[in-house]
């Protein structure tokens, strides 16, 4: 081993390592890895919400130019239908094995041909009838349908006598509040290249999770894993949308098959909106009670959210109001309703993210009502171990961000009476909010070849769906190995480099680094051997067993400034401000890339996106990016983000994930700057021009007035 001082990668700002390669175009997507005899396939989508496939009339597609077939319910290849997810089996998954229609968008056929035109002018010729029956996408809490949402991540909360300290309270707030159905919206759309070769399976598939892909196939395929070989190198964004196995690379795998060659499927825009998965609205209710002081007695957050009979899920939106306050009385009900969509997936912080905008904005509701400065409120209501579990806090640096963000920000001059600024017409507001991110590792394995050359291969089942992850990774390797990162190799995005957690739940990075700190430890004892390649292999599933009990969670402090126009109902954000909490930071440049991002999605959430369903149909009205508006460039301001000094002890190296932080609090912070700003709470997302606009300050005359909601 090489005896040369550590270099220091971690710690230092450096840019991307692939970047040369994505700007010069030499990285390959999934959608144009080079393959010979590639065919093209074109999805058929269900276009009704509930009922079953009366005919499919293929005659004329098959006639047409370049066809080679079409995939129906009638002619696939079977699949297992006992292949599933996390929970267990998956009805999205089982595409094209009947004729039921559980959700708009559902693929019913799949068109092969030669080019992509060939295939997309097929499909429009493919004459598709439905017995429709009535849907239902109502998603209130008091449905018949509705139940107890799946307890996996953990119990519901109930400690303390609830009706008690309510009684007791000086102030109860109860308020609901609403976010809609969103879109994770990620640059790549979905794509696969697929082939078989024998009874070998090869997906070049975008997606968070080569491995759990890989595990999915073999499972619908029922073959060994090791036969199924996914490759995930470059993927242009996920947020969530890409960790299920997509319906793309399943179809793509069966045309494949059919035809004996390879299959590409390209989603367009539209096709990604309808038929992979979002964000599921929710129905929320808090009550929180406080006494004249500010401490606060109880808080009883109950959540409704959307899914699908086909596969549970479960959108956390109650996690924070276990950790963040100091409460004697803390209630959580998490309630699941069962709609005739798609089954929705983690989107940009699940559960948090919507959650947070509840319980913050509820908690500026408290601050008003005690007429107390909002970081005043929080400051007084710290925990000194979870408040629900018992357990002791790993790292928690969350009053660091509050002081240091408040501090950064200004916050010390705010007069918080609601309607205190004006410029000219515009009103003025600031708000915050606070939020924590479940942190973690989850079993990886890793491998690190010391090459005669003085060289390490390190190979880890990664993904870098653009966040940085092979940069960051890089960096960890080169340390604990003790050299350069020019002396690093390292391999992500295949499933044959065995078992690894995907980019997902803000735990990619520091499952990965985990495991490669491991490796080079175990490396760096076995004996050395400088004539022949030495690799030590690591599988974290043991290690991970025996964490220490703690409650490990990263934290955020975000601050936002707006400027209203009560005429036309324009909310423009004018600053924004994240302090973060997230362990030691890998790589401070890519770091602040990342949270920054999260907090423009933030801000999108909370003045823009939202998934418009017809009512007659049950199919998204607004399914391109023409009608789902996401934040852009003229949309977002100066985003200040930056990160206290923090330690993660349950971590050998001292990380904690920060995918995810950088949303969560962003939406309540701008909602309640919209509050300080007009006196108008906003408990329903997005706060579109129609919610913000005053009567009284309409003076373009009545036809502006009209567009307002009864
Ligand atoms: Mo992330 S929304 O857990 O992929």
């Amino acid at each position: 081993m090489s005896t040369e001082p550590a270099p220091g990668a971690v710690g230092a700002p450096r840019p991307r390592i692939e970047g040369r390669l994505k700007v010069t175009g030499a990285a390959h997507y999934a959608a144009d890895v080079p393959v010979p005899d590639l065919t093209h396939g074109w999805m058929v989508t269900a276009t009704v919400s509930r009922g079953r496939i009366r005919d499919i009339d293929a005659s004329a597609a098959l006639g047409m130019p370049g066809v080679l077939g079409v995939l129906d319910h009638r002619n696939a290849p079977r699949l297992n239908p006992e292949a599933g997810n996390y929970f267990g089996p998956d009805g999205s998954l089982q595409l094209l094995q009947d004729d039921v229609i559980p959700y708009a968008g559902r693929p019913v056929a799949l068109v092969v041909a030669e080019t992509p035109e060939q295939a997309r002018a097929a499909a429009g010729a493919l004459r598709v009838t439905y017995d429709i029956e009535a849907h239902d996408l109502d998603i209130s809490p008091e449905r018949p349908a509705a139940r107890p949402a799946s307890t996996a991540f953990g119990p519901e909360a109930d400690t303390g006598d609830l009706t008690a300290e309510l009684a007791a309270s000086v102030v109860v707030v109860e308020e609901r509040y609403r976010t809609p159905e969103e879109s994770h919206c990620a640059l790549e759309p979905h794509a696969a290249t697929v082939w078989w070769d024998e009874d070998h399976l090869y997906a070049v598939d975008a997606n968070q999770g080569a491995f759990s892909v890989s595990e999915v196939l073999a499972a619908l395929w029922s073959i060994d894993r090791e036969r199924v070989h996914v490759r995930a190198e470059h993927v242009g964004g996920g947020f969530g949308g890409k960790g299920p196995c997509g319906p793309h690379v399943i179809l793509a795998s069966m045309a494949a098959r059919r035809f004996g060659r390879p299959v590409r499927i390209a989603m367009t825009r539209a096709q990604v909106f309808e038929t992979t998965s979002s964000r599921p609205p929710t129905d929320q209710s808090l009550t929180i009670g406080a006494a004249a002081d500010g401490r606060l007695r109880a808080i009883h957050h109950r959540a409704a959210y959307a899914l699908s009979p086909l596969a549970e899920y479960i959108e956390g939106c109650t996690e924070q109001a276990k950790i963040l306050y100091a409460v004697p009385a803390i209630r959580t009900q998490l309630t699941a309703v069962p709609l005739d969509i798609l089954p929705p997936a983690s989107m940009r912080g699940p559960g948090a993210t919507p959650g947070s905008f509840a319980l913050e904005s509820a908690m500026d509701e408290v601050a008003e009502r005690l007429d107390m400065d909002p970081l005043e409120l929080r400051l007084r209501n710290q925990p000194v171990a979870a408040p629900v579990s018992g357990r002791p806090f790993s790292t928690r640096r969350l009053v660091s961000c509050l002081r240091e963000g408040a501090r950064r920000f200004g916050w010390a001059a705010r007069d918080r009476r609601p309607r205190s600024r004006r410029e000219g017409r515009l009103l003025i507001g600031t708000g915050m909010a606070v939020t924590s991110f479940s942190a973690g590792v989850f079993p990886s394995t890793a491998a690190i070849t010391a090459q005669t050359d003085g060289t390490f291969t390190v190979s880890v089942g990664a993904s870098d769906i653009g966040t940085g992850a092979r940069t960051a990774l890089t960096a960890v390797a080169a340390d604990s190995l003790g050299v350069g990162t020019e002396r690093i190799l390292l391999r992500i995005g295949d499933s044959d480099l065995g078992m690894a957690w995907g980019a997902g739940g803000s735990r990619g990075t520091t499952s990965w680094s985990f495991a490669i700190t491991e490796a080079a430890r175990k490396l760096r004892e076995s004996p050395g051997d400088p004539a022949r390649p030495v690799t030590a292999t690591v599988d974290t599933t043991t290690m991970i067993d025996f964490q220490p009990d703690r409650e490990r969670q990263t934290y955020s402090a975000v601050f936002a400034e707006v400027a209203v126009d009560p005429a036309t109902g324009e909310v423009r954000v004018r600053r924004l401000l994240g302090m973060f909490a997230v362990g030691r930071v890998i790589n401070p440049l890519l770091a602040r890339s990342q949270v920054v991002g999260g907090m423009i999605m933030g801000l999108s959430m909370a003045l823009h996106e939202e998934s418009l369903r017809d009512p007659l149909t049950g199919r998204q009205a607004n399914g391109d990016f023409a009608g789902y508006h996401i934040a852009a460039h003229a949309d977002v301001p100066d985003v200040e983000a930056d990160f206290v000094p923090d330690y993660e002890p349950q971590d050998p190296s001292g990380f904690n994930g920060l995918g995810e932080i950088g949303t969560a609090g962003t939406a309540a912070a701008i909602a309640n700057a919209v509050w300080h700003a007009t006196g108008t709470r906003q408990r329903t997302l997005p706060i579109r021009l129609d919610r913000v606009v005053e009567p009284a300050a309409v003076v373009m005359g009545p036809a502006h007035a009209a567009v307002r909601e009864p």
